[in-house]
C-alpha cells in the first residue's frame, strides 16, 4: 500500500490533520491502535476555544457542534468561599464553547467515512521505519495479518504513550517537562448542571472543578493524590469531598446524581523539541502534554495539525519544504506560551504539600489580584479563549 501521508492514530490530531489534508487533495491513511468504539467513548477534554471552534465551522465539521454546545461567555475563580466571575466576553470578544471532545472525535469519524476514506482501527505492533529517508514505511498487523504502509511523510498523532516519538534515534530529540504532585479524579455524573459557566476552586482540601457536558451531564474534578486507587474513592465519598470544596458562601453547589464514570489522570507539563526528525513530524500530545487546568491540550493538539496541514500543502502544490523545515519552531513558539499559561493556572487554583504559609498568602492574593485587577483579568481571559499563532510565522 501506498499513500501520501501516514497519519499515526485517530484523536483530535490525527483525524483533524486527515480532514484539512482530504479537502486540499493530499491523500492520507490513518492507523489507529484501538477500536472505533473505544475512542468515541473516550471522555476527556470538554472546552473549545474560539479558533477551534472556528476552524470546525470553516471546515464544515460545526453543524452538531453548534446545535449541542454550549457558549460560554465567561468562567468563575473561586477561593476563601467566595466566586469571582471573568467575564471572557467582555474581556476579549471571544468565548469558549463546551463540547466534549469524543463528540468532536465522533463528527470527524463521521467526515472522514462519508469521504469514503480509510482509518484502519485495532492496528497491532504499529512500528514506523527509514524516517531519514525519502520512503518511510510503516508496519502494522490487522487480525494476524502483517501490512506495510509506504508514505511520503508520517505524522505521530499517537498521543503520548504511542510509538512515533520513541522511534526518533536517542540523542536527537529533548523532552523538558515537569511533573505536580498531584493528579485529577474527573466523574461525569447525571446530573444538571446547577450554573451556566464552569468553577474553578482554590480550597485548602485541595482544587476543585465544576465542568458540563449537556444541559444534564455535569462534569466535575477533585484534585488528589497522583498515586490515588480510584476503588478508594465510593460515589458518597466522590460527593462528599466534591460539595465540601464547591460550596460557596452563598450556598451554590452542584446538583447530585448518579456516578456515570470515574477515573483518575496523573498531571504533568512536558515538550518534545525539535518536534520533527526526517520524514516524522510529531503533533498533538505525542510531542507536550500540558495539564488541564488551562483547557488546552486538544486545543493545541488542532493548532499543531492545522499548521501542520499548511507546510503539508505547500509541500505538494509548490513542491517547496520551506514551511515543514519550520514546522516544529511555529509549533513550539506558541506551545510554550501555552504551557506557561496551563502551568500558571494549575499553581495558582491547586495545594501543593510544600507549600509554606507565606506561599499559601502568595497564592489567594494572586488570585485576588486577577479577579479585581481588569488588566490582570484580561491577561487570563485572552489566553483562556486562546492564544492566536503569530501570523508572521506563517508567511
Ligand atoms: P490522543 O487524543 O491521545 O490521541 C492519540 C491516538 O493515538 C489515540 O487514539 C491512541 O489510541 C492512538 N495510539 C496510541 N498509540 C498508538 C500506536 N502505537 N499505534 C496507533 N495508534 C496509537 N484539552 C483541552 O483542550 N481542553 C480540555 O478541557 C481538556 N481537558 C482534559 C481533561 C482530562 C481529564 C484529560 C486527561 C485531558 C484533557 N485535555 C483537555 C487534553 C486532551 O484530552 C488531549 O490533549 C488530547 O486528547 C490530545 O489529542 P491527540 O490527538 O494529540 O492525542
Ligand atoms: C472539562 O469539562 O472536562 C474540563 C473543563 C475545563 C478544564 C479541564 C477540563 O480546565
Amino acid at each position: 500500500m501506498r499513500t501520501q501521508v501516514a497519519i499515526i492514530g485517530a484523536g483530535p490530531a490525527g483525524l483533524m490533520l486527515a480532514h484539512l489534508l482530504h479537502l486540499r487533495g493530499v491523500e492520507s491513511i490513518i492507523i489507529e491502535a484501538r477500536s472505533r468504539e473505544y475512542v468515541e467513548g473516550r471522555v476527556r477534554a470538554g472546552v473549545l476555544e474560539q479558533g477551534t471552534v472556528d476552524l470546525l465551522n470553516e471546515t464544515g465539521l460545526g453543524e452538531r457542534m453548534r446545535r449541542e454546545g454550549l457558549l460560554h461567555h465567561g468562567i468563575e475563580l473561586g477561593f476563601s468561599g467566595k466566586r469571582h466571575r471573568i467575564d471572557m466576553k467582555e474581556l476579549t470578544g471571544n468565548a469558549i464553547t463546551v463540547y466534549g471532545q469524543h463528540e468532536v472525535v465522533k463528527d470527524l469519524i463521521q467526515a472522514r467515512i462519508v469521504a469514503g476514506r480509510e482509518i484502519i482501527f485495532e492496528a497491532e505492533d504499529v512500528s514506523i521505519h527509514g524516517l531519514d529517508g525519502s520512503t518511510p514505511i510503516v508496519r502494522y498487523k490487522k487480525g494476524g495479518d502483517a501490512h506495510e504502509l509506504q508514505c511520503d511523510y508520517i505524522a505521530g498523532c499517537d498521543g503520548s504513550h504511542g510509538v512515533c516519538r520513541p522511534s526518533v534515534p536517542a540523542g536527537v530529540l529533548t523532552t523538558y517537562e515537569r511533573d505536580y504532585p498531584f493528579g485529577w479524579l474527573g466523574v461525569l455524573a447525571d446530573a444538571a448542571p446547577s450554573q451556566g459557566e464552569l468553577v474553578y476552586m482554590n480550597h485548602e482540601r485541595g482544587f476543585a472543578l465544576f465542568s458540563m457536558r449537556s444541559p444534564s451531564v455535569t462534569r466535575l474534578y477533585l484534585q488528589c493524590s497522583p498515586a490515588e486507587d480510584i476503588n478508594n474513592w465510593s460515589d458518597d465519598r466522590i460527593w462528599d469531598e466534591l460539595l465540601l470544596r464547591l460550596r460557596g458562601d452563598d450556598r451554590w453547589q452542584p446538583n447530585v446524581g448518579r456516578i456515570l464514570q470515574k477515573g483518575i489522570t496523573a498531571m504533568r507539563s512536558c515538550v518534545t523539541e525539535p518536534m520533527q526528525f526526517g520524514r516524522l513530524l510529531l503533533a498533538g500530545d505525542a510531542a507536550h502534554i500540558v495539564p488541564p487546568t488551562g483547557a488546552k491540550g486538544m486545543n493545541l493538539a488542532i493548532a499543531d495539525v492545522r499548521i501542520l496541514a499548511k507546510a503539508l500543502l505547500e509541500y505538494y502544490t509548490s513542491g517547496s519544504a520551506v514551511l515543514l523545515d519550520r514546522y516544529s519552531q511555529i509549533c513550539l513558539r506558541h506551545i510554550w506560551k501555552v504551557q506557561r499559561f496551563s502551568w500558571w493556572m494549575t499553581s495558582m487554583l491547586h495545594q501543593f504539600p510544600d507549600a509554606s504559609p507565606f506561599d499559601k498568602r502568595r497564592q489567594i492574593a494572586e488570585l485576588d489580584y486577577v479577579t479585581t485587577s481588569l488588566t490582570a483579568a484580561r491577561s487570563l481571559a485572552e489566553n483562556y479563549v486562546g492564544l492566536p499563532i503569530e501570523s508572521n510565522d506563517l508567511l
